[in-house]
């Protein structure tokens, strides 16, 4: 069945820009967000704030040396580090008193999720929900938010934090294998699109509709046991993993919906494979093997319009100027799959949209 790659351990620990890390603050500038939180002192515990704040200092608009550039940070030929024109050193002199910060692009969130926008297009009504895991810093999900984004969320805490920024909960899904039963019926009640992760999940779900009296969206999250070749810590779509059905309990699954037809509509499948992954054709695979459980699952009467792919387009965390692949060349090879079946395509981008994965032009 599947693409049985063998899998690639990638043992490098991850690196990031020499951005320093993390109190909250919006720069006035209109490319660039950058979050801070106050210096550590000994005597008191780290507090994390959030905080709209004026640089103290004038910041260089200078734009670097170096013309072309993919994602947002970049060392001018003065050697600095730059992040969309600012030179991070200002930056973090105007942040005197609220080092370590982190320093986010705007413009580089922005372009990722137009990139999906771009290579969704022509798609009926896609959604691109933004794993709020990858980063749930308010700012950041305001924005997205503004772009049109959905939420995919794995917690309590998280689909609250969608919800108060103003996600759509059309838009949102709820995913993992520990959710509490009072964040379902949060969840049952907003109108979110829930994944069924397990039996026990299932159950839950069942039972928190019924406390929300309202009827849930779900989705079964099935393993299509294809390899994403990456890292065993975040690889997820294999036949062992903890999250999601076994391909081989799909019937069980659909029984259990079925005999719960006042608590759940069965609206979509969906896979997630893992994290990191540098080849596309892993997705295609996938792809096909969730198009042929959809075949299945609308063979049987079910009515199912979704199919979500889940996340996990790899970053050059190590900036070796590696070309990796796209949204555009992501979404390519499912397309045609998604048009033959007429299916609504959802897609979870997370840590992507915070490198380079775009392909807009740079100006
Ligand atoms: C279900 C699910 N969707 C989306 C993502 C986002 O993945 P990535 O940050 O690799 O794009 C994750 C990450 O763990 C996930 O578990």
């Amino acid at each position: 069945m599947a693409a049985a790659g063998t899998a690639k351990l990638l043992s490098r620990p991850q690196q990031f820009p020499q951005c320093a890390p993390n109190r909250i603050s919006l720069n006035p500038r209109p490319h660039s967000l950058s979050f801070s939180r106050r210096r550590p002192s000994l005597a008191k515990p780290l507090r994390l704030r959030a905080a709209l704040s004026e640089p103290t200092t004038a910041v260089s608009s200078t734009p670097p040396p170096s013309a072309a550039f993919r994602h947002c940070f970049t060392r001018g030929e003065d050697g600095y580090l730059y992040c969309e024109g600012l030179k991070v050193e200002d930056v973090m002199e105007s942040m005197e008193e609220r080092r370590p910060f982190y320093l986010y692009s705007k413009a580089q969130i922005t372009r990722n999720f137009e990139a999906y926008e771009k290579a969704l297009a022509g798609l009926p009504s896609p959604i691109v929900g933004y794993a709020i895991k990858a980063n749930n810093n308010f700012k950041v999900l305001q924005h997205l938010r503004s772009l049109g984004s959905g939420a995919v969320l794995v917690s309590g805490n998280e689909l609250r934090l969608a919800l108060r920024a103003g996600f759509d909960p059309k838009k949102c899904i709820f995913n993992g294998n520990g959710k509490l039963l009072a964040d379902l019926v949060l969840a049952a009640k907003e109108g979110v699109f829930v994944n069924i992760d397990s039996e026990f999940d299932l159950e839950n779900i069942v039972n928190a509709a019924r406390i929300a009296g309202k009827k849930v969206s779900v989705l079964l999250r099935i393993n299509p046991d294809v390899d994403p070749q990456v890292h065993p810590y975040v690889a997820t779509g294999n036949k062992n993993s903890k999250f999601g059905i076994r391909n081989e309990k799909l019937q069980w699954f659909l029984d259990a919906v079925k005999a719960h037809p006042n608590e759940l509509k069965l609206v979509g499948a969906h896979c997630h494979l893992g994290s990191t992954i540098t080849k596309v054709d892993i997705f295609k695979d996938a792809a096909a093997l969730m198009v042929n459980f959809i075949d299945q699952i609308r063979d049987q009467g079910f009515e199912i319009d979704y199919l979500n792919i889940g996340g996990g387009l790899g970053i050059d965390y190590y900036h070796t100027g590696a070309v990796l692949p796209t949204p555009m060349d992501l979404i390519d090879t499912v397309r045609e799959l998604v048009v033959s079946r007429d299916l609504t395509l959802i897609i979870e981008p997370g840590r992507g949209h915070f490198m380079g994965v775009d392909e807009m032009p740079q100006e």
